[in-house]
């Protein structure tokens, strides 16, 4: 079935407020961090406006529902205590080692990211049969990433100023944390790529960016990702 997609262009904050409760699956997430680069000048988000989104997120999300968040080295505790008070449960962090980090001052390269998921129950949804199977070949399924950079084939980051996810990686997040026809949310879209592993996935998708540039970018990538739609991987 062909996913159903909502986007707008606008703050995240005040277009969640009209979300329905208890309607997503899944809020696949990838804010602006508690950072400022030569490349990436998005202003970090304020203690109060995360305090907003956690709140609807609490609100927006079913029982069985996940949090995927990608968070920097500064904000993830932040992110935390704020969940924490919204009843969250942290249940993984993910580590994301990337082959580079982004070049930055007076830094050492920080080349591997954190996603943390949080959900309200235990009974959140995880589909276990697509995690990788690890590296030692044990059949076991255990991870979700391979040694995937910032995509920047995607989006570049000097026109842009996002920094692209991989879409094989978030298309397999989709998988394991949202059931085949369910809604995934992103209220910080950026170049779209939530929105095109939905569609390819066959989930429902609500995708918010507040710049223009990059609104139409990921509304153009999203509405082309239509045709690609297959039930194989796009990891190559
Ligand atoms: C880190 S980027 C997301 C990148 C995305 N994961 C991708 O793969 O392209 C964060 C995006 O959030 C947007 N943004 C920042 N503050 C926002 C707000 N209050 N409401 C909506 N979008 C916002 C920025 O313009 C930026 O494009």
């Amino acid at each position: 079935m062909p996913s159903n997609i909502k986007l707008r262009c606008g703050n995240a904050k005040e277009l969640i407020i009209d979300v329905p409760e208890n309607s997503q699956d899944l809020i696949l997430t990838d804010p602006p961090y508690d950072m400022i680069t030569p490349n990436i000048k998005t202003p970090p988000l304020t203690q109060f406006t995360k305090e907003i989104l956690a709140k609807n997120f609490h609100r927006i999300l079913k029982p069985t529902g996940n949090i995927l968040i990608f968070v920097g080295l500064r904000d993830k505790f932040r992110w935390d205590g704020i969940f924490r008070q919204y009843h969250f449960a942290l249940r993984a962090e993910l580590i994301m080692v990337y082959p580079a980090g982004m070049k930055t001052p007076k830094h050492f390269q920080s080349a591997h990211e954190s996603a943390m998921q949080y959900s309200l129950s235990k009974n959140y949804y995880f589909e276990e049969g697509a995690l990788f199977a690890d590296v030692y070949n044990t059949k076991r399924a255990r991870g979700v990433t391979r040694n995937w950079g910032y995509d920047y084939a995607t989006a570049p980051a000097d026109k842009m100023h996002v920094t692209p996810k991989p879409l094989g990686m978030v298309q397999r997040l989709v998988e394991i944390l949202c059931p085949e026809g369910g809604d995934v949310i992103d209220p910080f879209m950026g170049s779209g790529t939530t929105g095109e592993a939905c569609v390819i996935t066959g989930r429902n998708f609500t995708g918010y960016e507040m710049k223009k540039d990059i609104y139409l970018f990921a509304r153009d990538r999203i509405k082309a990702a239509g045709g690609k739609r297959k039930k194989e991987e796009v990891w190559w």
